[in-house]
């Protein structure tokens, strides 16, 4: 079943039918202020936090509610429905829409019984408000006594948890007021006058374009007794009959009433966030003026498309094309900016940078904005403690040089992290190489950036301290301990057991302190790391593989763990793809264990993350064992795994292999099948329910996964082959041996590149010969220096 198409053009996602699997959302604003809003305009809002700055309420894992709601009514026949499908949610038959999801806006086109209604929702680039512009159209041909009721619950107090759980105090904190076009809440507000008024917040739900027939303040008084979001007491009477909240639960309600002529529209537009009264007048006034958001929608397309024009794909494959042009890069910006914090699966209890899914997320982004990922990058290396370790969790008011740290109590104690994790500074390789290779930027590596505790050194000695981190936290055999966990949150192979990943990462990471050290023409950094690579590279050999394997780590007790012939978790994939990711399997061997993943781990929604799951012979730390089998980090399809997957088998040049992985997990793909996927078609989750599974194929926790980022690297390095190195850039497409041609716009270092790969023997990858505005170059291998404004390069594969 299909419920919508994607429109290229436009990077929009219709959704034509309204009853989706799950509530299908979109992300509006910037860190400033964020809002979620799904097809049936459930969702919230937040500024700055969504653990601390919750503004409007939501029910998380209910029935998508509340959310901003618009109700229509007939003041003629009282009849009332919702400018989006739910809540009132009136028979499919007779009520139509079209929700348009777009870059940082959403629209909710309906119409019933002769009334068109369009409500248009964003937050202004660079604001921290949000406005919902609304328009209804008398499609019928005899007038209409119309009214329409905004609505919009307020928390009672910023910190969601609070407002959640703590009501003996919450409930009695607030008030609301109306002021002409708006009603303004507030909470604590005695403290106005007084030493604390930072404990004073405001908020306003406005009307702007209309006037105001009548408010309300109260939610009680708005729903009526024993009422739900779809049949509010206030809406069916036809007016809001002006109770203002004075403790329990407050909300903003207005009400504008119409008389609409055959074929007349109006227009009008409701504003809603945390300001103070004058602030809030300020803002009804500006938005009278109702060609304002239409110049505002400009303003955010021309931010976002600006931003994703600058690598543009054509290939034969057009799911391929709105994931990489449009959606998962979207996807990736929006993981940049939020991170773990906000969506409809997290309630944004987690209030900081997770520091190895940001350190990812930053991957996403590096090809279409390199100088938005220097920022957090330069950010991310100050969360660095001075041994070399990171900081798990970065707080939203990380403070350079003054952080408390995994050793101090208070740091476990206010973030729930008591320990390191072994991976996380480790990330830093592959991201600031990236960032490195994309820019050319290597005065970055010169760079002096505080420690988060005390102390600050260059960007390079910062990554060298990452690597001595390794160093001294060894197991068992001399390999990297696995410590409170790897990437694999489930895995506890603790201080003496290791992980084989983090061996493989660290191989990785010695590679890139070479090629940086040559650069630097720093002979004693580069020996010391080859040295290191040589040893660490014997005992990857030594103790890692195991007939024809990877295996996945070594207990304390020396229990080897995903070895064949294990009754449970024989195979891991994540082993097999980081041997070739980070150079350390050659290609017979890579080819050979990426053979063995794709006997015993694919399947038709991509490969497991092991199998078989553990039911009855985990070891102590395999935390997965909690899950249900096919579940999550339980041999479920983790997608993230799915990105490097990809770029494995595009390493090895099997354009084929990783592009059938791509498909059977792209959403894009699987709009046919929502009813299985559930998810969003535009959007990556984190997993996907396996084999074991009588759900096989249902995917959980959507957008806010380092899925979308590694994926986004699998597709760009990996399929597409765009491999930049620190002189130029590499161009080595690894694509399906059916793929004739493909087309690829990327400004590169300020240069434009366009880009022509044709296949005419239906090779899997190579190059037979490529040239640049003409000019013939060897090796698939453009220099930086050869590059104009303008280029055309044209490859033969
Ligand atoms: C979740 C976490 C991520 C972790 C992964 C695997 O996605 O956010 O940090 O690496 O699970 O356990």
């Amino acid at each position: 079943m299909e419920y919508g198409h994607f429109d290229p053009e436009r990077r929009e996602y219709l959704i034509t039918r309204p009853d989706t699997p799950a509530p299908w959302a979109n992300y509006l604003g910037s860190p400033a202020y964020g809002a979620i809003i799904s097809n049936n305009a459930g969702g919230y809002s937040f500024v700055k936090s969504g653990a601390a700055g919750r503004l409007i309420r939501y029910r998380f894992n209910e029935q998508d509610r509340p959310g901003r709601y618009v109700y229509l009514r007939d003041d003629e026949t009282r009849d009332y429905w919702s400018a989006s499908w739910q809540p009132v949610g009136k028979p499919l038959d007779r009520y139509k829409s079209v929700c348009r999801h777009g870059t940082g806006y959403t629209v909710l086109e309906a119409e019933y019984a002769d009334v068109r209604s369009e409500a248009l929702y964003y937050v202004p680039h660079g604001k921290d408000y949000e406005v919902w512009k609304i328009k209804v159209t008398n499609k019928g041909a005899k007038a209409r006594k119309l009214s329409a009721f905004g609505f919009a619950e307020f928390t009672c107090e910023s910190f969601y948890e609070q407002d959640q759980v703590n009501l003996q105090y919450t409930q009695f904190i607030t008030r609301t007021y109306f002021k002409d076009s708006f009603v303004l809440q507030t909470i604590n507000e005695n403290c106005l006058n007084a030493v604390n008024e930072s404990r004073v917040e405001t908020r306003f739900f406005g009307l702007a374009g209309a006037s105001v027939a009548s408010f309300c303040g109260d939610r009680a008084a708005f729903l009526g007794k024993y009422r739900d979001y779809g049949d509010p007491v206030s809406v069916e009477r036809g007016s809001l009959d002006g109770t203002l909240n004075y403790n329990l639960n407050p909300c903003g309600a207005l009400h504008t009433s119409m008389v609409l002529q055959p074929g007349e529209s109006v227009e009008f537009a409701f504003l809603l966030g945390q300001k103070r009264e004058a602030q809030a007048r300020e803002l009804v006034a500006l938005y009278n003026d109702a060609g304002l958001p239409e110049k505002e929608i400009d303003e955010l397309k021309a931010y976002w498309h600006g931003k994703l024009a600058n690598l543009k794909v054509k290939t034969p494959d057009a799911n391929f094309d709105n994931m990489i042009n449009t959606w998962n890069a979207y996807q990736c910006f929006i993981t940049f900016n939020w991170s773990r914090a906000a969506s409809l699966t997290y309630s944004g209890l987690r209030n900081g940078y997770g520091y190895r899914d940001t350190v990812q997320d930053i991957q996403g982004i590096i090809h279409l904005d390199p100088e938005m990922a220097l920022d957090k990058i330069k950010f991310m290396i100050s969360a660095q403690v001075h041994h070399g370790g990171a900081l798990p969790l970065v707080k939203y008011t990380h403070n350079p040089g003054h952080e408390d740290k995994p050793e101090d109590e208070s740091y476990g104690a206010s973030t729930g992290h008591p320990s390191y994790r072994a991976d996380d500074a480790l990330w830093l390789f592959p991201t600031v190489w990236k960032y490195i290779a994309e820019t050319g930027n290597t005065a970055l590596l010169d760079e002096v950036i505080p420690y988060a505790d005390k102390g600050e050194d260059t960007l390079f000695v910062h990554m060298k301290k990452a690597i001595d981190f390794s160093l001294n936290n060894l197991g068992i055999h001399g390999l990297p301990a696995g410590l409170h966990a790897d990437w694999n949150d489930c895995l506890r192979l603790g201080a003496k057991g290791v992980s084989v990943f983090v061996a493989l990462q660290l191989y990785y990471a010695f590679e890139i302190m070479i090629r940086f050290a040559q650069f630097r023409k720093d002979a004693a950094t580069e020996k010391e790391m080859a040295g290191l690579k040589e040893r660490f590279g014997k005992i990857i050999e030594e103790r890692c593989w195991n007939s024809d394997r990877f295996v996945r780590g070594i207990t304390e007790d020396d229990q080897v763990v995903g070895k064949p012939g294990d009754p449970e978790a024989s195979v891991w994939l994540n082993p097999q793809s980081w041997a070739v990711v980070s150079g350390f399997a050659d290609e017979k061997r890579g080819k050979a264990v990426m053979d063995l993943v794709y006997r015993e781990l694919n399947t038709k929604y991509g490969a497991r993350l092991m199998a078989p799951s553990y039911q009855k012979h985990a070891f102590e730390g395999a935390l997965a064992l909690l899950f249900n089998p096919s579940t999550k980090e339980n041999g479920g399809i983790f997608l993230q795994s799915q990105g490097w997957l990809i770029l494995a088998e595009a390493m090895l040049g099997r354009g084929g292999r990783a592009m059938e992985y791509y498909l059977e997990s792209c959403p894009a793909a699987q709009n046919g099948i929502a009813d299985v996927r559930l998810m969003e078609p535009y959007v990556y989750s984190q997993f996907t329910e396996s084999s074991e599974s009588p759900f096989e194929g249902r995917s959980h926790v959507h957008w806010l996964t380092g899925t979308a980022s590694t994926v986004m690297v699998g597709c760009v390095e990996g399929i597409i082959g765009l491999r930049p190195d620190m002189n130029g850039l590499l161009l080595s497409p690894s694509i399906p041996s059916a793929w004739k041609s493909l087309e690829i716009e990327k400004v590169f270092r300020g240069s434009k590149l366009n880009i022509k790969v044709s296949n005419p023997d239906g090779r899997e990858s190579g190059c037979k010969k490529l040239t640049v505005n003409g000019a013939a170059v060897e090796g698939g291998y453009i220099p930086a220096s050869m590059l104009k404004a303008e280029n055309e390069i044209v490859l033969e594969m």
